[in-house]
């Protein structure tokens, strides 16, 4: 959308920062311990003091809520768990009145099975909604519901076969996700016409963009015939669909219809798992009319072993610094980074890549700083301006996630329930959904109510009105993050250049505009680190730490604390 902030060359989102909200767990009004929009609205004042400039909602639509409103059953309504439409105008008129944008979550790639679209796709094998879903028969010579029977041997990704059998027509149906969650077919044009409508719908009732889900899963690997092709698996088991499901052929061409029918001028980024560099530079390359940012997943599936998010490994910091260097290298000519290290569906940043326990306070703001000092668009998902950390759930009945309980159900036969437990406390997406700790209260302020997932027990000492009062802490340091992005144009646009990539314990990388340079360095350790930095450096200024007291330079090397992060500017010549 237009901006009259946006200087000709220069998109405003290169000067923003967003920040997300996960409904469920924000803040609830009516006590059903089910966050809601009064709730948000309620809260409003929080981001404004933050100084986002964009709220990012996830799925408020009507939904069973089997994947907590990743499920939707009708895109034109609000689920009664969160409010009404009015609520959501409301809201939407209290972010404009305060400069805020609204980016709506965008869930295409699958509806819900109830909604009435594929209600009306399975009702039979020659209604006119058969097609807009994936409809395919039984293996060939196989019996139709038996194991091995589907149609390709694709895994869901919350575990299973993503093919369920409907005994009623005798066919299959695709779902990626849960058996709730059947994947729409995009081959079929109705079906992206319905779904522009619906976005044109959106944004004609004054929302400002999306987020879209899962969006590069859109377009399959199709053969001539309409067959799907099977995928590499040990034997007897389902593989990863990725190869097959995800960036396929029409995948550019839908988002370039989309952009075409939808945007004209209007904004998009997309969340896309498993995409390359290449493929990033080309999904937001702005010539090509396709999304405004994506969502990659590299840096955040550094520490997975073989078994994925609950196969947890120490990070390796080198392997961190290689792919967002070469994410930042790759899309420095054309296309654009969405910055993120918290979301609904990560562990807390906190607790995985820092040190939630002795140095809470000073990794947190490390990471804040190495990551808001990268060029694109910084993401904060809440709680992370708090230091929320990680839920450390200590039985399984705490859980609530679908693709953790699934995941459990499936590996219970292999693990011991305390292995069970291990893997959920380091991988589960629980660890970003407790509720947000407002205050030290019986339920941190979020719901007299009971908490439709427990709230951190941490909260006695981690919660937002400690952490406003306390100038130090983490909440400030994003309020001086956000600051920065919006005023320092080398922040915004500087040249990235990765250094020291070798060492296994600093982050540093310059950013250079014109004559002016930034050196950004960031300690993921507890023990002192000594930065070889070159020379240059030692009458540098300072432009943001996580200490008080001033940073040690000693020639061509900086001096750091643990888990200290420092951002020096000085000027360069030619
Ligand atoms: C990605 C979303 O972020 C996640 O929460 C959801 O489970 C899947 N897509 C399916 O919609």
């Amino acid at each position: 959308m237009p901006d009259e902030l946006e200087p000709a060359d220069e998109p405003w989102w290169t000067r923003a920062v967003v920040y997300q909200i996960y409904p469920r767990s924000f803040q609830d009004t009516n006590g059903d311990g089910i966050g809601d929009l009064p709730g948000i609205l309620q809260r409003v004042d929080h981001l404004v003091e933050l100084g986002v400039d964009v709220l990012w909602l996830s799925p408020i639509y009507r939904s069973p809520q089997d994947d907590n409103g990743y499920d939707i059953s009708d895109y034109e309504d609000i689920d009664p768990a969160f409010g009404t439409l009015e609520d959501l105008d409301r809201l939407l008129e209290a972010l404009h009145e305060r400069g805020l944008k609204l980016v709506m979550d965008l869930v295409v790639n699958h509806t819900s099975d109830e909604h009435p679209w594929f209600v009306e796709s399975q009702s039979s094998t020659d209604n006119p909604k058969r097609d807009w879903y994936w409809w395919r028969p039984a293996r060939e010579g196989m019996e139709p519901g038996t194991p091995g029977a589907e149609p390709t041997n694709w895994g869901s990704f919350f575990s299973g076969p993503a093919w369920d059998h409907d005994e009623a027509t005798g066919e299959y149906y695709l779902h990626l996700f849960s058996r709730k969650q059947p994947d729409l077919n995009w081959e079929n044009p109705e079906v992206r016409r319905a779904v522009y409508r619906m976005m044109r719908w959106w944004l004609d009732r004054g929302v400002d963009g999306f987020r879209m889900d899962v969006i590069n899963l859109i377009s399959k690997t199709v053969g001539p015939d309409g067959s799907l092709p099977d995928v590499p698996a040990e034997d007897g088991r389902y593989g990863q669909p990725g190869v097959a499901a995800a960036n396929g052929p029409r995948l550019h061409e839908f988002l370039q219809e989309m952009h075409r029918e939808v945007f004209d001028g209007r904004r998009g980024v997309g969340e896309t798992p498993g995409t390359t560099v290449e493929h990033g530079r080309l999904l937001t390359d702005p010539a090509r009319h396709e999304l405004d940012m994506v969502f990659t997943f590299e840096h955040v599936s550094l520490d997975h072993g073989p078994g994925g998010r609950f196969d947890v490994h120490p990070l390796d910091l080198r392997d961190l610094k290689a792919t967002l260097g070469r994410w930042q290298a790759g899309l420095a000519e054309a296309g654009w980074n969405a910055l993120y290290w918290d979301n609904h569906d990560q562990p807390r940043i906190v607790s995985r890549y820092g040190d939630d326990v002795a140095y809470r306070r000073e990794s947190a703001t490390m990471l804040a700083i190495v990551l808001h000092l990268h060029r694109g668009t910084p993401y904060i998902y809440q709680g992370e301006e708090l230091g929320m950390t990680n839920a450390h759930f200590t039985s399984l009945e705490e859980y609530r996630d679908i693709e953790s309980l699934r995941w459990a159900d499936a590996e219970r036969d292999r693990l011991s329930e305390e292995q069970l437990l291990g893997c959920l406390a380091a991988g589960s997406r629980d660890n970003a959904r407790t509720p947000v700790q407002w205050d030290d209260t019986a339920q941190a302020g979020f719901t007299t109510g009971r908490p439709w997932i427990a709230v951190n027990p941490n909260h006695d000492t981690i919660n937002a009105a400690a952490e406003r009062a306390d100038p130090d802490s983490v909440f400030h340091l994003y309020r001086r993050l956000v600051a920065l992005r919006h005023e320092d144009p080398v922040v915004q646009r500087g040249d990235f250049h990765l250094l020291l990539p070798d060492d296994p314990h600093v982050y540093a990388f310059t950013r250079t505009l014109g004559d002016e340079q930034l050196l950004v360095l960031g300690s993921f350790s507890s023990d002192p680190q000594v930065a070889e930095v070159g020379p240059g450096w030692s009458d540098a200024s300072l432009v943001i730490g996580n200490y008080t007291s001033p940073v040690a330079t000693d020639g061509d090397r900086v001096a750091l604390r643990s888990w200290e992060a420092v951002v020096l500017r000085r000027t360069v010549s030619g």
